[in-house]
């Protein structure tokens, strides 16, 4: 919390470190009312730095420094100096050992970063700079060390007590113990990590490809531990999975993951112990829907991997974030494709892109996947770092094709094993082994925006040629006006009348095209701002499917008509477009919808989308994880991210006509296929069946939402049989979006009786309510925050209730009347004060305000000065409300 100004800090302006820390022995005594941590670092001049300075600048925040001593003498304090953030020494020896004694409080610390207690434990959270709130250090992943950790604390209270590496010696005296652990791999501080609680764990064993043996432990909670195997059997599967697709072997003889119920985000890959949100690692299925069993498979693995991506190999600078990230996310997500649906994945990460990235893209705190500037790394864990650096890596892959990627990727982890490099180090690499020139392919790295592909095409009978012309374009984003074109492999396939995928021949001269020709889908490559691309023998007019997979992490315009889009639904053969063809088609009919009703006027829905999802749902050989995304209407967010100018009420309205015509139209239909995939879908966990699940629950979903009475009666009994939490939970929220409001209530009110004592199930509780249009008015979310189980110190119930409100109730957030955003503003400032993190995370949808009709927006930007006008802003908030008033 400062009152001046804060500062921001430039890439342009990196230089590498005055001073090497080669090790650093800490010791942790940890007592109920703080922790006292002694650190020896080990220091040397570095020999490279840039212009060396005989300045050490230790960071640290929020310590009572106690001793310090150079060489073992005491210093006295004039010959240092301290202030907030800094710990500064000069005319320093060669060489030198600096100790540091500091006296912290994690029982006092509510930011969740550095050293804190959750439930009865202490835990840690390092990354990006939390642990400058442990000791004074050079924060900065450049500075790599050695680390030995010896913790101290109440045997009885604490009797694990873990940090990385593997454990060197232990020994108690009177009611206290101590371990010594040891790390031999050097590692910037970041990925520091301790522990200390009374915590129990299921173990097992992993053998890795050469033969090691390694011994895997997940510590939780005593009454947490029969939500232990799944995580377990997914860490042991992204052991393998990346032995055999990138040649990756674990390297330390443990790996330990804990779950901690109170954490600012997912997880965290601190070397040889991984700490994770408990929401990311605990099920079963009793209390975790197959959703939950999905994203914890990945998410374990997106920890493991970035032993590799990440750790081996981790980042110069909190700038190249996406070296790690973009990267991992690739991994990871191409893991889950190959363990389940590869178009079903693939179809829920764009969604999440197009609907998230796209929107924060376009909005005030739009950077590149690798930013220049920023005041608080910590808002830069974006979706843009993240999952368009991860679109980023694809694409390269893309390029490279998978065999050349592969030899990049070796080529990357062996020269750069133990350092901290860039992003271009790892573009370099891909360079290197494919001979392409990726100096323009580098842009997607340094601007900001999503690339518009405008294409239109011309088929002449005579010549049997077929061109597509392709413009793109980029719009202005804050700090890049103009932007200069990008390397876009656009994937084409053309689809002759009967559906049939023809044979692709590219013209020469013609620009570039990854395969070869005969091939069925071919990446041409887009490189100018406008560009020609022709295919010849093109025996008839075609249906060009574009963008196949999405190729590149852009917004397509080809004016497709309504017929084209269900012809594509039908026969397309890649998965993704069909699904895809689905979703414009039924944004077309929205935005038809939604400008009628502002001109006044009154259109019809186009029956030709109830015929196609009709057509869905009387497919019977398609796979049902596939069809359940086929049935999904678009959500607000997306229609509202797509829309020039978003007018709530209208896209609301929209909605509801249209669930109410699928009611009316398709209830039969979508009743007895709900029957038949209830009666197939049972409890098991393979992919099939959790297909299963999906539809029936989609269908489910979609009578409640159009209003059949009908969906009460089923929602009601599959809530009682239930014997998985999916279909618990799936018949729960269709009750609470159907349309008997008793109903809905007693079902709430029965659930909250069985489930209250488990506090992940609660906040799905909490959550459901918090988006719903009909119970998560106002005054239902103020009761919330109030119920018992409802905790502003938990950032996971504060997610539950305030950010989903915020981020999915368009229809109480957005009340004309201004008291959502009221109430928003009045939450992001109180969490300001506890935990700067989740404040600045809240603020998300206010950001958004240029875009909404000109009341809303009045009323949001109102609320944003009022927080920007609030004493004493953290950075985080500071930086997000100041870039969005702008
Ligand atoms: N590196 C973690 C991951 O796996 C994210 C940690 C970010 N933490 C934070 N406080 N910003 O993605
Ligand atoms: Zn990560």
């Amino acid at each position: 919390m400062k009152e001046s100004q804060p500062r921001t800090i430039y890439l342009k302006d990196y230089r590498k470190p005055d001073f090497l820390i080669d090790a650093t022995d800490l010791n942790f005594q940890l007592y109920e009312d703080g922790a006292r941590v002694t650190s020896q670092l080990h220091i040397r001049r570095n020999p490279d730095a840039d212009a060396f300075r005989d300045v050490l600048e230790l960071d640290g925040v929020e310590l009572q420094l106690e001793r310090l001593l150079l060489d073992g003498r005491t210093l006295n304090p004039d010959e240092y100096q301290l202030d907030d953030e800094t710990l500064r020494l000069e005319r320093l020896p060669k060489q030198f050992v600096l100790t540091v004694v500091t006296w912290i409080k994690p029982q006092e610390n509510t930011c969740l970063e550095g050293l804190y207690r959750s439930s009865s434990m202490f835990c840690t959270q390092c990354e990006a700079e939390g642990f400058r709130r442990i000791t004074y250090y050079l924060d900065r992943p450049d500075v790599m060390s050695s680390f030995t950790t010896t913790i101290e604390a109440e045997k009885s209270r604490y009797p694990v007590l873990l940090s990385n590496g593997n454990p060197v010696a232990s020994g108690e005296s009177g009611d206290r113990h101590w371990v010594k652990w040891e790390d031999p791999f050097k590692k910037p501080c970041y990925l520091f990590a301790l522990v200390a609680g009374d915590l129990e764990w299921v173990e097992d064993s992993f053998t890795t490809m050469s033969g090691r043996e390694v011994q895997l432990r997940i510590y939780v909670e005593p009454q947490d531990l029969n939500k232990c195997s799944h995580a377990m059997d997914s860490l042991k599967r992204s052991m393998t999975w990346d032995e055999e697709v990138y040649g990756r072997e674990y390297d330390l003889d443990i790996f330990n993951i804990v779950a901690v119920s109170d954490f600012n985000m997912g997880a965290m890959e601190n070397k040889g112990l991984n700490i994770f949100n408990s929401s990311c690692v605990l099920a079963n299925p009793e209390t975790s829907t197959d959703s939950a069993f999905q994203r914890i498979e990945a998410i374990v693995a997106h920890e493991y991997f970035h032993n590799w991506s990440g750790n081996r190999v981790t980042c110069r600078d909190w700038f190249q974030l996406s070296l790690k990230e973009g990267f991992t996310v690739f991994r990871d997500a191409e893991f889950s494709a190959d363990m389940h649906s590869r178009a079903v994945k693939r179809i829920e990460d764009v969604a999440l892109l197009r609907t998230m990235q796209f929107a924060e893209d376009a909005g005030p705190m739009s950077h590149p996947v690798r930013p220049d500037s920023y005041m608080e790394i910590s808002n830069f864990y974006t979706l843009t770092v993240y999952e368009k650096g991860s679109e980023v890596v694809r694409m390269l892959h893309t390029l490279l094709e998978p065999e050349k990627f592969r030899e990049g990727s070796d080529l990357y982890f062996s020269r750069f094993d133990g350092q901290a490099v860039t992003t271009d180090d790892f573009v370099a690499c891909m360079e290197e082994v494919s001979g392409q020139d990726f100096t323009q392919f580098k842009r997607w790295y340094s601007q900001s925006g999503t690339p518009v592909l405008t294409v239109t095409d011309h088929y002449d009978a005579e010549t049997s040629e077929y061109r597509l012309d392709v413009k793109q374009s980029c719009p202005p984003t804050p700090g890049q006006q103009e932007k200069q074109p990008f390397q876009i492999p656009l994937a084409v396939g053309l689809l002759d009348g009967s559906g049939k995928d023809m044979p692709l021949t590219l013209k020469a001269g013609q620009g570039d095209a990854s395969g070869a020709d005969g091939d069925l889908t071919r990446n041409i490559l887009v490189r100018e701002s406008e560009q020609s691309f022709v295919f010849t023998g093109v025996t008839e007019k075609p249906t060009p499917s574009l963008l196949r997979s999405f190729s590149a992490p852009v917004r397509l315009n080809y004016p497709y008509d309504r017929n084209q889009l269900t012809f594509l639904m039908s026969f397309d053969s890649d998965g993704f477009n069909r699904w895809d063809a689905g979703q414009k088609l039924a944004v077309s009919v929205f935005n038809e919808l939604i400008n009628a009703e502002l001109k006044g006027e009154q259109v019809d829905i186009d029956e030709r989308y109830i015929d196609a999802m009709r057509q869905v749902l009387l497919d019977d050989k398609g796979d049902h994880a596939m069809l359940a995304k086929m049935v999904q209407v678009p959500g607000v967010s997306l229609l509202a991210e797509q829309a020039e100018v978003v007018h709530v009420d209208a896209i609301l309205n929209a909605r509801q006509r249209v669930h109410e015509r699928i009611g009316a139209s398709l209830s039969e239909l979508l009743l007895s296929k709900y029957r038949q995939l209830h009666a197939q879908s049972g409890n098991a966990l393979d992919s099939v069946s959790m297909g299963l699940r999906a539809y029936k629950n989609a269908c489910l979903m979609l009578l409640a939402q159009g209003g059949a009475q009908e969906s009460v009666a089923l929602a009601k009994l599959q809530m009682q049989q239930a014997q998985t939490m999916t279909d618990e939970f799936g018949a729960l929220a269709a009750l609470v979006n159907g349309p008997d409001i008793e109903a809905a209530q007693s079902a709430l009110a029965d659930f909250l009786c069985k489930w209250k004592k488990d506090q992940l199930v609660m906040e799905q509780w909490f959550s459901v309510q918090a988006a719903s249009e009909r119970h998560g008015a106002l005054d239902s979310i103020q009761a919330l925050t109030a119920h018992e189980l409802f905790s502003e110190r938990n950032p996971n119930k504060v997610r539950s209730v305030i950010g989903t409100f915020g981020g999915q109730n368009w229809r109480h957030f957005h009340a004309a009347d201004g008291s959502g955003y009221r109430f928003l503003r009045e939450w992001i400032i109180k969490m300001d004060g506890l935990n700067p993190q989740i404040a600045s995370r809240l603020l998300t949808p206010l950001t958004r305000w240029r875009k909404l009709e000109p009341q809303r927006s009045a009323l949001m930007q109102k609320e944003l000065q009022e927080i920007m006008a609030h004493p004493g802003l953290s950075r985080d908030a500071y930086e997000v409300v100041s870039k969005s008033l702008k």
